[in-house]
């Protein structure tokens, strides 16, 4: 009898331990992860190179540097070739003194097709997209992920909820959520009764408080709260 009732303590006790040393663990680390990503965005440099990266290169090159895409991943190649090599080749890859470069040739032989010149790249681009490419390329390592490719203000306007509280009291947005449907819900608090929400788009979010532009590289499954509109978002995995 003693003896049951002692297993029967220990295994409550025990789940006890493990749920409260586990479940905030696993937030811990998307927190860390979440917040890291809004480090990096605070860089200037990585911004830029960024938004160059991605109106100049991303369309064949990985996002994560890693993976193959119609051309060959970059991560790591500020390691693998020169500078002057590097900035060069981006510029006008098919320059007639690259015809017998040999890491060109090598390049070639793999049969991916023409790059196209880039000519409009200045040193100081090149620069914010090569420190762009490795940084980025470091996270991938770490494993976090490459955050949507948007900020709320260019982004195409998509539709999202938000609550009724923020549209007629005109209550503060404290709460918000990238569900795993893809859909953006934002809210005056994390709680609502389903009708409560109310539909609106990306833009008129955006324009009533830019601030949310803070939560938009959130991934998906990740809802964010703070506790006033002058306080940090704190992150969180669903
Ligand atoms: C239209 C597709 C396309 C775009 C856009 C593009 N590239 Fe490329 N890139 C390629 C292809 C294809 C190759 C392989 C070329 C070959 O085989 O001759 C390549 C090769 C490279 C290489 C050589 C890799 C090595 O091993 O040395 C670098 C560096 C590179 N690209 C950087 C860039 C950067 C930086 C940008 C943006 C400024 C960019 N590319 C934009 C298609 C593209």
């Amino acid at each position: 009898m003693f003896v049951k009732k002692f297993k029967f303590v220990f295994v409550i006790v025990l789940s006890l331990v493990l749920f409260f040393v586990f479940v905030p663990l696993s937030k811990k680390t998307a927190y860390q992860n979440t917040k890291e990503l809004q480090q990096q965005t605070n860089d200037v440099k990585f911004k830029k190179g960024e938004q160059l990266y991605r109106a100049n290169c991303i369309s064949c090159h990985d996002a994560a540097m890693t993976k193959i895409a119609t051309a060959p991943p970059l991560g790591g190649i500020t390691k693998k070739r020169d500078v002057k090599w590097l900035y060069d080749y981006t510029r006008d890859p098919n320059a007639s003194k690259f015809k017998k470069d040999p890491i060109v040739m090598q390049i070639r032989a793999k049969n991916w097709g023409l790059m196209p010149a880039s000519l409009h790249l200045k040193n100081e681009d090149l620069d914010a997209i090569y420190y762009y490419i490795e940084e980025r390329y470091q996270m991938t390592l770490k494993g976090i992920p490459v955050p949507l490719y948007f900020r709320f203000n260019e982004l195409e306007n998509k539709n999202a909820q938000w609550c009724i509280h923020i549209v007629k009291e005109d209550k503060p947005i404290l709460f918000a959520r990238y569900n795993t449907k893809k859909q953006w819900v934002f809210g005056c608090k994390e709680k609502h009764t389903p009708i409560d929400w109310k539909p609106t788009t990306l833009h008129q979010v955006f324009d009533k408080d830019n601030t949310v532009d803070d939560v938009s590289f959130l991934q998906v499954g990740f809802y964010a709260k703070r506790s006033s509109k002058q306080s940090e978002w704190e992150f969180f995995k669903e």
